[in-house]
């Protein structure tokens, strides 16, 4: 099976066409495409069956959480739809995780092809130590995103998407074959547009992320491509 792209570029546009005209112009042999609930409650699988078929990985950011049967059936589908990446909320339990990796592996089985990488969402980096104390958690949200991380882990997922901070002690917890997926990614000296704590695409590597998902300083950038191509040729210098 071929790696997966270092690079998935954020397709979060609310118009599909807008999402397939950027993918038209990317190179699946470039990067990856992270497709979200926006455009995908939008436009529904089409577009994403579309980049698939152009040859592109496609990482599935639906974020599944519930029943542990709903979420088997979701991953189903989305395992049926050919994506190489999904991913289900951490914390919706060992019998929902476990759940997911069977029915992953299955359907893959059944399909004839390579499982695709299913990680787990451990704490959503909108959450602070304030907000999990609201909702009854008693960690911080740096011990519960490494509580869920090993939770993830023991149930058998491929890894985690976690913030580039957390990234340096989720590779030392995990080992080195648990996938860490990263967003939050900018560019030296770029805008930080929403995000709070940035890191650029190299110490992000370095500091043990597999995967960057990036928007923004790909999409809006005046020449997508270059910016893309200067993230590959900085990463290409990259050693972990
Ligand atoms: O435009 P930008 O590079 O900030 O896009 C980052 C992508 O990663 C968005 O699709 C965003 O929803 C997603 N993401 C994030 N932070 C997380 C999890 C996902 O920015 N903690």
């Amino acid at each position: 099976m071929t790696p997966l792209p270092r690079v998935f570029v954020a397709l979060d546009f609310a118009d599909p066409q807008a999402a397939l005209a950027l993918a038209e112009r990317l190179d699946p042999a470039h990067c990856g495409l992270k497709v979200g609930k926006e455009l995908f409650v939008t436009a529904g699988p089409e577009p994403v069956r579309r980049m698939i078929e152009r040859g592109f990985a496609v990482f599935l950011d639906l974020k599944f959480h519930d029943i542990p049967n709903t979420v088997a059936s979701a991953c189903t589908a989305a395992t049926r739809l050919g994506v190489a990446m999904l991913n289900v909320h951490a914390s919706g339990g060992r019998a929902m995780l476990a759940a997911a990796r069977e029915a992953v592996e299955r359907t893959a089985a059944e399909a004839g092809r390579a499982a695709p990488c299913l990680l787990a969402v451990t704490v959503l980096t909108s959450l602070g130590d304030d907000d999990l104390a609201e909702i009854g958690v008693a960690n911080t949200a740096a011990a519960q995103v490494r509580r869920l991380a090993a939770l993830t882990q023991a149930c058998g997922l491929d890894g985690v998407v976690c913030s580039a901070q957390e990234a340096r002690a989720l590779r030392a917890a995990c080992g080195p074959d648990f996938k860490l997926v990263t967003p939050g990614i900018r560019l030296t000296d770029a805008k930080a547009d929403d995000q709070v704590r940035v890191v650029t695409p190299e110490q992000a590597i370095r500091d043990g992320a597999d995967h960057l998902v990036i928007g923004r300083p790909i999409t809006q950038a005046a020449d997508p491509l270059a910016a893309l191509a200067t993230i590959n040729a900085t990463l290409s210098r990259v050693r972990a």
